[in-house]
């Protein structure tokens, strides 16, 4: 299997004059050379502009610290342009409230998250372990399958059905809208122009309408249509912005979770002596969930546009400015997390990475997320299961979802 790891030193991230430097190319995520750009970044040139990209201009954040400082100052870093580096056309853009400030971001906030408070997060445990174990021992024995599809779409999938109370037996459209969704249309891909993007959409607007208009005459539930039907803050939302919050919810719970359990199984192979860490010491499995999803970082980045002229590691943004932040660079910076390139699954200050963002928009579901994943590594450790890995991961060219489409494996004993 190869390493993540490249040494940009002695691959192609050295050869390029930094002027040239543009790391928003989904194919250098797919092959894994990606690191070696963000390691001369973050030496070189931490706050660096790219003038010329398919994108347009945009500058990169790549150091933890600076990430932070752009992640908390929403008043001057604004997610009203769009949270990725991509612009919508005015045509498909939908508004959501990771793209709103307050106080409107707020009350949309408050009225989905109770569905993550403690209390419900009990709740969803129980439950989140009965399908973890029939998904476990529904899986073949000793014979290749893909570990993404069989299990992290399967768990995470059935988590967001529950969230919706979307018609159970239908799951699968939640992850394939949620593909749609994150596609950056381009020719001779499935998803090839925004038009199609928006016409599936549009398909996945019909289908919870039909749901809302079911709820809105119904007693209020702890469901998110429910929730939002009924709430003063979302009950007289435009189609567009129904349809935007569906997505970012969808999205949401959807590829980042999954991408972190196929993540977690990659990287518990590829360091056999941090899984009989976990396996000596079942303990420490809320710490190894905590470095699988800074390892992974399943969202690549977040992006904002400049508010006002500012200034960030020493340079001088101007207002209007696309500003990336990349947390999957941060989160590999060695000036804060020691030996950030390596997997140690008992590091000091574990939860001290940039995976979930910072600041007003830091995610909502992170507590869901980590609930899964430490059940699912519970429920694995318990039932002794040895999952190997037996073939090459297969990356999604994103730089944006963080993750894989497959991930053939076998259980061995
Ligand atoms: C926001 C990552 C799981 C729902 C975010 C942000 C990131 C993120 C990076 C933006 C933070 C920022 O801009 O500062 C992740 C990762 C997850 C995960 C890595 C799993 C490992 C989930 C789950 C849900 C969810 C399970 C829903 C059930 C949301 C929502 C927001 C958000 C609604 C927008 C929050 C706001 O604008 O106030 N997430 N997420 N996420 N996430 Fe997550």
């Amino acid at each position: 299997m190869k390493t993540q790891l490249a040494d940009y030193r002695t691959d192609g991230a050295c050869k390029i004059p930094l002027s040239n430097l543009d790391v928003s190319e989904g194919k250098r995520f797919q092959d894994g050379s990606i690191w070696g750009y963000f390691e001369r970044l973050r030496r070189e040139d931490p706050v660096h502009y790219c003038q010329d990209s398919p994108y347009g201009p945009y500058w990169s954040v790549t150091k933890y610290r600076d990430i932070v400082e752009v992640d908390t100052n929403h008043k001057t870093f604004s997610s009203e342009q769009g949270v990725t580096i991509v612009d919508v056309p005015d045509k498909h853009w939908t508004q959501s409230f990771i793209k709103m400030g307050p106080p409107k971001h707020r009350e949309q906030r408050d009225t989905v998250s109770p569905i993550v408070a403690p209390e419900n997060l009990t709740k969803l445990g129980s439950l989140i372990r009965r399908r973890v174990r029939t998904i476990l021992d529904g899986l073949p024995r000793n014979d290749d399958f893909n570990w993404v599809d069989r299990v992290s779409i399967e768990l995470t999938t059935q988590m967001l059905a529950t969230l919706f109370d979307f018609p159970f037996e239908d799951r699968r459209l939640l992850t394939y809208w949620s593909d749609v969704a994150v596609a950056m249309p381009r020719t001779g891909q499935p998803i090839d122009s925004w038009d199609k993007r928006s016409a599936i959409l549009s398909e996945c607007l019909a289908c919870f309408a039909r749901l809302w208009n079911e709820r809105i005459n119904a007693k209020p539930r702890l469901d998110l249509i429910s929730m939002m039907a009924h709430s003063p803050a979302t009950r007289h939302m435009e189609p567009s912005e129904f349809l935007g919050n569906l997505i970012l919810l969808i999205v949401g719970g959807n590829d980042t979770t999954r991408n972190s359990i196929t993540g977690g199984l990659l990287f518990m192979n590829q360091h056999p002596s941090e899984l009989q860490k976990l396996r000596d010491n079942p303990k420490l499995v809320s710490s190894a969930v905590s470095e699988i999803i800074r390892y992974q970082t399943p969202i690549a980045h977040m992006r904002r546009n400049a508010a006002a002229d500012t200034i960030i590691g020493g340079k001088k943004i101007r207002k209007g400015d696309k500003v990336v932040m990349w947390y999957i660079s941060g989160n590999r910076d060695d000036e804060v997390i020691e030996d950030a390139d390596s997997f140690v699954i008992d590091r000091k200050n574990v939860r001290q990475h940039l995976s979930f963002g910072f600041g007003i928009h830091r995610c909502v579901g992170r507590h869901l997320a980590e609930l899964q994943l430490k059940i699912l590594w519970e429920e694995i450790l318990k039932a002794r299961l040895e999952v190997k890995v037996v073939g090459e991961p297969q990356r999604i060219a994103s730089n944006f979802v963080h993750g894989y489409s497959a991930l053939p494996v076998r259980i061995t004993g």
